[in-house]
């Protein structure tokens, strides 16, 4: 092993799995006996359920019964603790009662031999309700709740915005957005000697059991769940949604293994969505640029019965260097689902109206938007009062503007031409917040010259894998192919939700103690045993190096391979777990967060209101990247993400009843390859050691973050048509009497 593997873009280790189809997903278990639940939802926006007649329905062939809320029995609602892994996406269990609170509420579940078998069962189901009007608009709703979800402020905003000579004075709107990953929610429940088994697509294995059993009403360990492979997650399986429950409770009931799927048009109402959100910018500013006022005011939706904050101010207190400013955060109550995260929750919303501002103060200032950034640079987290662990913003913004030849744009609008298409250039920040929490690893080294490692965490399709074997590799340089990846599995030591990007941050000082204990433990078995090279050895004077235990001083040559030693003493292998998880005392002394800029250009075809994006550049600071390959994958498909918010993605509403009326891949537009050009992303790779042993920070997130005002600027540029309400589309140019025409 020349180099270590840590920094190195390894190939995926579960890929071959993954490519060949060997990997199982929740809803491709096949297990024997199996029964299927086949949801029934509410077809009003809100009201009450008066009647629910099943009889035809359970008369047909291959049912087994109907579940709803006159017969589900006794569920619980969940402690909703973040930090003690114990939340739900939906405080109320499903069927509590009668009432309903949103088009596409589960309100029974048709037990049945075979999907179809359920299917035209679910169709036969008659339920009658007593309706009321759905509230489905922010604008419709009543008043916003006070006090407000979030708020804080410094210095005086009203006065030093009203006192600015230069203001900016708007409103940016982003319309709700529905998950749409390739692998839609599945439980398979089994119930076998008092025990549940559940196989899930989650974003966390130990979440899930704790608020499960919680639910349920069942000990710890009479729940295990299971989610080996996830096709991706992006917030919408952070935490359980109702199919899991009604999965185990069915199961229960039946005696027997019960599927539960979620439809994609289900996907649209019960498993959270980002909510829209208005948002009100004032910026005030010097002639030279300088920020004197900002101030922040978002109004949000939420459901009828939980309080989501989308938290689109959390980087607006640190982003810009400001004395004066102000952030409120508002929720109104609709008769939609709960909302939930949406990869870069809260930040990428916020910087697309932060960032907007600031590119309309620029205009209006006539400088160039990166010189205004640069004027404004926050050397210091202003809002906590704490120097930042790491900050490289600078030099992000320095390599994209040089690499992407932004000193060669000419502002005037229009103006950048290459044929017969009108070219705009757009940039923007992008920020994330940087965290990691506790975890155990447990490391086994094993007689045949292999490990096994193991956690309580998941891959969602992220690299984490491949991440831990790749670490594995480095402490003890057994080569990545003969180190067995074990997680998903809610029975192993406890380990992170995949989510905030802050799994790697979290697991990585668990990872590297589980592996310096292990190598601890085999040094002293070495030392005791017969026949051993190093018996009577001090066990600290050894280490282990390419695979074989050797003393520090001496080359690794000089040693013997580790499953010597263990086979020597006839063990099945070593076993290092790591300890207490690490104290954060001294990452919260500094404000932890990562960094970025995006540089794009879009092509405008004022013949046919075309808009293409046709670069993109990505600069990131997100401390060291420990692997390039799979971490390159997470920011372009942020990106991906990004340009689906700006150009294409909004759940529309039926005021009526309340239905998503475009619930479905056709009516619902994501960018495809033809809307996506080669994407360019460069790390600059600056280990921020307050957070662990390699300096990683998470990079799940911040790729999103500020594509969309990044694209509102190009567009802006090309067209002369400065937009407020995302996605950017064609009506909207057409409808501006300011689009350039041809
Ligand atoms: Mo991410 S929204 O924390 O899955």
């Amino acid at each position: 092993m020349a180099t270590s593997p840590v920094g190195q873009p390894v190939d995926r280790v579960d890929g071959p799995k993954k490519v060949s189809g060997a990997a199982r997903y929740a809803a491709d278990q096949q297990i024997k006996n199996l029964a299927y639940g086949i949801p029934v939802v509410s077809t009003i926006g809100a009201g009450q359920i008066t009647a629910i007649d099943s009889a035809e329905a359970e008369r047909m062939p291959g049912i087994l019964g109907v579940l709803h809320h006159g017969n589900v029995g006794e569920l619980f609602r969940p402690a909703q603790g973040f930090e003690a892994q114990t939340r739900a996406s939906e405080t109320r269990p499903p069927f509590e009662d009668n009432n309903v609170y949103y088009n596409g509420q589960y309100i029974a579940l048709v037990l049945s031999e075979t999907f179809e078998q359920g299917q035209a069962a679910a169709a036969k189901v008659r339920v009658t309700y007593d309706t009321k009007k759905p509230l489905v608009k922010i604008e419709q709703a009543p008043t916003p709740d006070n006090p407000p979800a979030r708020k804080f402020s410094r210095g005086n905003v009203e006065q030093a915005f009203a006192a600015a000579p230069v203001k900016i004075d708007e409103t940016y709107i982003t319309p709700v957005e529905t998950h749409n990953p390739m692998e839609m929610h599945a439980t398979v429940a089994v119930w076998e000697n008092e025990k549940f088994t559940l196989y899930e697509s989650t974003q966390g294995v130990v979440n899930h059991h704790n608020t499960i059993s919680q639910m349920l009403g069942m000990p710890l360990e009479s729940v295990q769940v299971l989610s080996p492979f996830v096709g991706s997650g992006f917030g919408c399986k952070l935490f359980p949604w109702p199919q899991s429950l009604m999965a185990a409770v069915a199961a229960r009931k039946l005696n027997r293994p019960v599927k539960v799927t979620v439809p994609r048009s289900l996907m649209f109402t019960t498993v959270g969505h980002r909510p829209r959100t208005i948002q009100h910018v004032r910026l005030g500013a010097t002639p030279d640029g300088k920020l004197t006022a900002l101030s922040h005011e978002v109004l949000q939706h939420t459901s009828m019965v939980d309080d989501y904050v989308e938290n689109c101010t959390e980087p607006t207190g640190m982003l810009y260097s400001c004395p004066n400013l102000l952030a409120v955060q508002h929720l109104v109550h609709l008769n939609v689902g709960t909302p939930t995260p949406m990869r870069g929750p809260g930040t990428t919303p916020g910087l697309w109206a932060l960032e907007s501002a600031m590119d309309e103060l620029a205009t209006k200032l006539n400088m160039d938007p990166l010189e205004l950034r640069l004027r404004n640079y926050a050397e210091m987290d202003e809002g906590e009062d704490k120097p930042f662990s790491s900050k490289h913003l600078r030099e992000c913004y320095q390599q994209g503007a040089e690499r992407f030849g932004w000193g060669k744009r000419n502002p005037k609008i229009g103006s950048m031409r290459d044929g017969n298409l009108i070219l705009g250039w757009g940039m923007a920040t992008a920020t994330w917040p940087a965290h990691g929490g506790g975890a155990q690893v447990h490391l086994r080294l094993l007689a045949d010259g292999t490990a096994r490692v193991s956690c309580a965490t998941q891959d969602i399709g992220t690299g984490t894998y491949t991440i831990f074997a790749q670490v594995v590799s480095e402490k003890t340089g057994i080569p990545c192919d003969k180190i067995q990846v074990v997680l998903g599995d809610s029975s192993l030591p406890p380990g992170p939700t995949s989510g905030g990007s802050a799994a790697t941050a979290s697991f990585l000082p668990a990872l590297v103690k589980a592996c310096d204990a292990a190598v601890n433990t085999l040094a002293q078995v070495a030392s005791k045993t017969d026949k051993s090279p190093f018996q009577n050895a001090d066990p600290k004077s050894l280490k282990m190096t390419a695979g074989r235990l050797h003393a520090q001083d001496k080359a690794p040559e000089s040693g013997v391979p580790f499953q010597q030693i263990i086979a020597l003493r006839r063990l099945s292998g070593v076993d290092g777990l790591s300890g207490a998880p690490p104290d954060s005392a001294t990452a919260r002394k500094y404000s932890t967060h990562s960094f970025g800029a995006h540089f794009c250009e879009v092509a405008y075809d004022p013949e046919i209101v075309q808009l293409r994006v046709r670069r993109w550049l990505t600069v990131i600071d997100a401390g060291h990247i420990m692997n390039p390959k799979t971490g390159g994958n997470q920011i372009t498909g942020g990106v991906v993400m990004g340009v689906g918010m700006g150009m294409f993605e909004q759940t529309i509403y039926d005021s009526r009843n309340g239905k998503p009326v475009n619930n479905n891949y056709a009516d619902y537009l994501v960018p495809t390859n033809k809307d996506i050009p080669e994407l360019e992303c460069i790390f600059l790779d600056y280990p921020d050691l307050v957070l662990n042993e390699y300096g990683a920070r998470g990079i799940g997130e911040i790729g999103l973050t500020g594509v969309a005002s990044a694209l509102a600027m190009a567009v802006y540029h090309a067209t002369g048509v400065r937009i407020r309400e995302l996605p950017i589309t064609i009506d909207k140019l057409i409808s501006s009497e300011n689009m350039l025409r041809a």
